[in-house]
């Protein structure tokens, strides 16, 4: 199979990106099937029900989602209505929707999505991602009832991602991180076959602070005092994440290819 997996949608700029530029791009590259991380999608802060819509009709599969799940309201209800949302598996025992599903592909194949939060430097505390994980890696062995299993390591520490990669190498395609939303260049096939990449960085405008237009952030960093919200910035977004090409049998990472697209940083393409 041929996945691609995109990092957070930051604001307009990154909706504008993936409806104008995704459609174009999945016949490109023949995409079977594709994840986009959609936490930041709505004003920089979680994912509105009308904001999913627009971004799954541009041609996703399904949108994982983060820290910042449920900071649209609408999302409470929302994400029990469309199955292809999934938020983290241990955000919280009483979170609405699910952490983890198997897909069927157009091509009819079987692909597990599914996400986690870390721990480290995480601004609340969650449950452990590795014993919340194992299950469900069991009950979906690739190569057996899933030919493709994606896992999005939603966390700020590169050592937490990392470890969570070895924890699931042979056990699935692609463990990719999310969450810093500024990409890392680590792509890499790990020993066993998981297709690996430390943070898949953002679909935003890249001359920003994380995506926030910067006047504000660099005024709390230089003075420490708040003045204003922060705001998304506008400008053109690059569309960034990885591409990985499966075993359709084994479901194990054959190739792996750090997408940029558009926007500020340097391009890079299957
Ligand atoms: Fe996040
Ligand atoms: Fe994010």
């Amino acid at each position: 199979m041929k996945l691609l997996f995109l990092g957070d949608v930051m604001g307009r700029a990154g909706r504008r990106a993936i409806t104008e530029n995704l459609p174009r791009l999945r016949e490109e590259w023949k995409l079977d099937f594709v994840v986009v991380n959609g936490e930041n999608a709505t004003s920089g802060i979680g994912l509105s029900g009308a904001h999913a819509k627009t971004l799954l009709e541009a041609g996703i599969d399904c949108l994982t989602l983060g820290d910042h799940a449920f900071d649209q309201k609408d999302m409470l209800r929302f994400v029990e209505q469309e199955p292809r949302v999934i938020r983290p598996l241990n955000f919280s025992k009483a979170a609405p929707g699910k952490g983890a599903r198997l897909f069927t592909s157009k091509n009819g194949r079987k692909v597990l999505v599914t996400q986690v939060l870390g721990q480290v430097f995480m601004k609340r505390p969650f449950d452990d991602p590795f014993s919340a994980l194992e299950p469900v890696l069991k009950t979906h062995p690739l190569g057996g009832m899933a030919q493709a299993v994606i896992v999005d390591v939603h966390c700020e520490a590169t050592s937490e991602k990392m470890a969570m990669g070895h924890f699931c190498d042979g056990r699935a395609s692609l463990v990719v991180g999310t969450h810093t939303h500024v990409p890392t260049a680590d792509a890499m096939i790990l020993p066993r076959g998981t297709g690996y990449l430390t943070d898949a960085g953002m679909c935003g405008d890249y001359h920003s602070v994380i995506g926030m237009e910067k006047s504000e952030p660099l005024r709390r960093f230089i003075t420490g005092m708040p003045k204003e919200r922060f705001t998304p910035a506008n400008g053109v977004a690059t569309l960034s994440g990885v591409y990985v090409e499966t075993d359709d049998r084994t479901g194990a990472a054959q190739r792996i290819a750090m997408v940029r697209n558009g926007g500020l940083l340097e391009a890079a393409a299957p």
